[in-house]
């Protein structure tokens, strides 16, 4: 009887310890840490349970314990709602908000113009070939027809890795590669990268860009060719630009012109871009050299071509009016962001 009331005494107290316990814990780490202490396994409650020997008090405990159960369980999901609404307040994102802005690249002007002109050749039905930046004297010269004193097979004018190979001095290799590979007709340009052993200036780099251009089929004619860069010059300078050819020489075309187009600045009517003369070279062009066709298998009798090749950093330079070629190789972005 007494020890009964010792454990009863005890229950009561235990009951309201625990319960104001529970009630006052702020968070499910407490809550755990409170379970851990009143219903854990070595809990007061639960070695007092173990050690029970008559039937009322393991009644009365078990009681106490199924309640301290049930107000933990009611404890621990408030804790937990609370928890999610204050989730739902504090950790909530406004999709609508505008983001942040980070600073976007873009191409290079050069990339940007070689991409341009290649878009319009394409919509001409050609295709785009890549030439190689190292070539041999066989295609950059001997299937140019370049004559053996011609000063550009001389190391004073070409980058030379050895006797046979050379940084290429112009994209007019790629016809050849081209021609060779297959029959006619042909419809390419071959856009990229080309080496001279020039000093560095205003209007010359070692380094510059070319786009080659080359139609062969069966009765191409000056005419041809004429259309095709008069297209491509409107293209790129607006649609009043007229163009024309003065005679020229190169030893792969036969006859070979130099075409000018129509000043974009002024009009025609003369101004410092095109130094009063109201037009503006815009590269080398001709008829292919029948020595040229023959060359690569080709029987000029059968066939004529027209090609061209033009300076990406010319075109790049004339339009954006850009007085030092030297500002497209230095990468200095307040000049690049421009573009
Ligand atoms: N390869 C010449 C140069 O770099 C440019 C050129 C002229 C290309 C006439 C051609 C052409 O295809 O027909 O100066």
């Amino acid at each position: 009887m007494r020890g009964t009331r010792v454990v009863q005494m005890d229950v009561e107290q235990l009951e309201q310890e625990a319960r104001s316990a529970l009630e006052q814990a702020k968070s499910l780490e407490q809550l755990e840490e409170l379970r851990v202490r009143y219903l854990g396994r070595s809990s007061e409650l639960k070695l007092a349970l173990r050690e029970v020997r008559d039937r009322e008090t393991g009644m009365r405990l078990n009681a106490l314990r199924q309640s301290l159960e049930v107000a933990l369980g009611e404890k621990r999901s408030a804790l937990e709602h609370g928890e999610l609404q204050r989730k739902l307040l504090t950790e909530n994102v406004d999709v609508t908000l505008p983001g942040e802005h980070f600073v976007e690249g873009h191409l290079h002007l050069i990339t940007q113009i070689r991409r341009e002109v290649e878009d319009i050749f394409l919509g001409l039905g050609y295709m785009i070939v890549d030439g190689r930046e190292v070539e041999t004297t066989h295609y950059n010269f001997d299937g140019l027809n370049m004559p053996l004193w011609h000063p550009t097979r001389l190391p004073s004018h070409s980058l030379f890795l050895n006797d046979d190979v050379l940084l290429r001095t112009e994209t007019s290799p790629s016809q050849i590669r081209v021609m060779e590979a297959q029959a006619p007709p042909v419809y390419m340009i071959s856009p990229g990268r080309v080496y001279r052993r020039d000093t560095t200036d205003a209007t010359h780099s070692p380094v510059f860009h070319q786009v080659e251009g080359l139609a062969v089929d069966r009765g191409i004619s000056l005419a041809d060719l004429k259309g095709t860069l008069l297209h491509l010059m409107r293209a790129l300078f607006g649609e009043k630009r007229e163009l024309r050819f003065r005679t020229h020489f190169f030893p792969f075309t036969e006859p070979s012109i130099e075409p000018d187009v129509s000043c974009h600045m002024c009009d025609g009517a003369g101004c410092p871009v095109c130094k009063q003369s109201g037009w503006i070279e815009m590269g080398g062009a001709g008829i292919v050299d029948p020595n040229v066709l023959e060359f690569v298998g080709y029987d000029p009798e059968e066939v004529s071509g027209f090609a061209f090749g033009l300076g990406l950093e010319r075109i790049a330079l004339l339009r954006h009016r850009v007085p030092d070629i030297r500002l497209l190789w230095e990468n200095d972005l307040r000049f690049s962001r421009q573009f």
